[in-house]
């Protein structure tokens, strides 16, 4: 039986989106793995994204189907990414997080591999807060926090501007958010997709 990995996403403008697609093709590395990205509901109205300048950069995005929180349980291993908010996930993400207490009432999620990943608009702008930040969410539900370790290397990197930590992959957009997820950052996604998808394989092993 294949392993179920789930890669669950809050995206405004794209950048975690194109993080999560990084994660799903490192995933999809690993022989026998299923992947599915989806995103969690936007709660923000359209006027509100409109005045956001969210709209147009949304319909890259729109196929993606809109993950229910019943949909965890069948997963080996899941992925969650968020933009940074003031230091911490968006109230998108937690607004899903909290609709999962039918799940952690049922321990449904014990034991599976999970990981998180994030993007901020400045380099110092609260990443490593977020991500740790989300693992309470994971270690709460029994998730087994899978990170990314050092034999990503690109992570040791000073010569160029670039996100990417042992709690999870990441990028940095840039005030006005022009600044797209670069190789490296790219290459630490797929490389975190690849670790959970070979972990959860081995939590799951009967
Ligand atoms: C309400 C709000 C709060 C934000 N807070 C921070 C922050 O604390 N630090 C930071 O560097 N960027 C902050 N940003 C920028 C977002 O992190 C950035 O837009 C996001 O990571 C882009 O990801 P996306 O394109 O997937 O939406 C904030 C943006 C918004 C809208």
């Amino acid at each position: 039986m294949s392993t179920r990995i789930k890669i669950v996403f809050h995206s405004l403008y794209g950048h975690i989106y194109c993080l999560a697609e990084a994660a799903a093709a490192g995933a999809r590395e690993v022989p026998g793995t299923e992947v599915e990205l989806l995103q969690v509901p936007e709660t923000l109205p359209e006027s509100v994204l409109a005045k956001m300048g969210a709209l147009e950069a949304k319909k890259a995005f729109a196929h993606i189907p809109v993950a229910d929180p019943k949909q965890l349980a069948e997963a080996d291993g899941i992925l969650f990414g968020s933009g940074t908010r003031f230091g911490s996930a968006s109230a998108q993400m937690q607004a899903f997080f909290d609709a999962t207490g039918g799940l952690w009432a049922k321990g449904a999620l014990i034991g599976k591999a999970g990981g998180v990943f994030t993007s901020s608009g400045t380099q110092h702008g609260g990443q490593e807060s977020t991500l740790l930040g989300m693992f309470t969410f994971l270690l709460h539900h029994g998730l087994v926090v899978v990170g990314v370790p050092y034999a990503a290397t690109e992570q040791t990197t000073v010569a160029e501007i670039s996100g990417g930590s042992p709690y999870g992959a990441s990028t940095i957009t840039g005030g006005d958010g022009s600044r797209l997820p670069s190789a490296n950052e790219l290459a630490i996604a797929r490389f975190q997709g690849r670790h959970l998808a070979q972990i959860a394989a081995k939590l799951a092993a009967k």
